[in-house]
């Protein structure tokens, strides 16, 4: 008799993954989710999609061994669902918050076959946690148009960021 593949599932209300944070040794993982993610947003260049590679490995692996980039991956019982990152991203310093870094949330990229069981919440709300345990004061972030429900679901909000656009990318929302 054929058996039924499983299929992990929201309604027993336990997710049917867990998320571990990342190491470097995850980085050709992190690399596929970074391109799937632009691949999905619309950018189809190969060449600019296996360039975009080779920089992100160097960016992602110097972070995250000066501590700056963390990771986190979604998997059950060792099948990858998606993950996401948290850079400290330099910034001016303002009164009252000189720290001059911010946690900023990216590469957020669920499987298609495992969208919408929650993959991309676990990501977020470890991200939340670890912010908090950081003490820092907020966790910034550009929505895609796919991720905006997601976002909105954990609380975040829109701000008064502005942009001039100089010149348009196909790609960029
Ligand atoms: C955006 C993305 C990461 C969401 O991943 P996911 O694991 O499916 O998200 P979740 O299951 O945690 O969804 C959380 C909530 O958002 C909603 N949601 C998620 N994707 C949605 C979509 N495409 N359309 C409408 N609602 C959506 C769900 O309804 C869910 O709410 P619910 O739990 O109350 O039903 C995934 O669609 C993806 O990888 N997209 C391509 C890359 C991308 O856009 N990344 C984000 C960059 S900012």
């Amino acid at each position: 008799m054929a058996t039924k593949k499983r299929k992990p599932t929201k309604k027993t209300g336990k997710p049917a993954f867990k998320v571990r944070n990342a190491t470097v040794k995850d980085l050709p993982i992190l690399v596929h989710q970074r391109r799937a993610m632009w691949r999905d947003l619309g950018a189809r260049d190969q060449r600019d999609l296996d360039r975009a590679d080779k920089v992100y490995a160097r960016w992602a692996r110097s972070r995250m061994k000066s501590g700056t980039l963390m990771g986190w991956i979604a998997e059950d019982g060792g099948k990858i669902l998606g993950g996401g990152c948290v850079w400290l991203q330099p910034v001016q310093p303002r009164p009252g918050y000189n720290l001059m870094i911010q946690p900023y949330l990216l590469s957020m990229y669920t499987e298609p076959r495992s969208r919408g069981l929650g993959v991309a919440s676990g990501i977020v709300l470890k991200a939340l946690e670890w912010c908090r345990k950081n003490r820092f004061l907020q966790l910034r972030l550009h929505a895609s148009e796919m991720g905006r429900k997601v976002y909105i679901k954990h609380g975040f909000e829109r701000t008064w960021e502005m942009r001039r656009r100089i010149k348009k990318l196909s790609e960029d929302s």
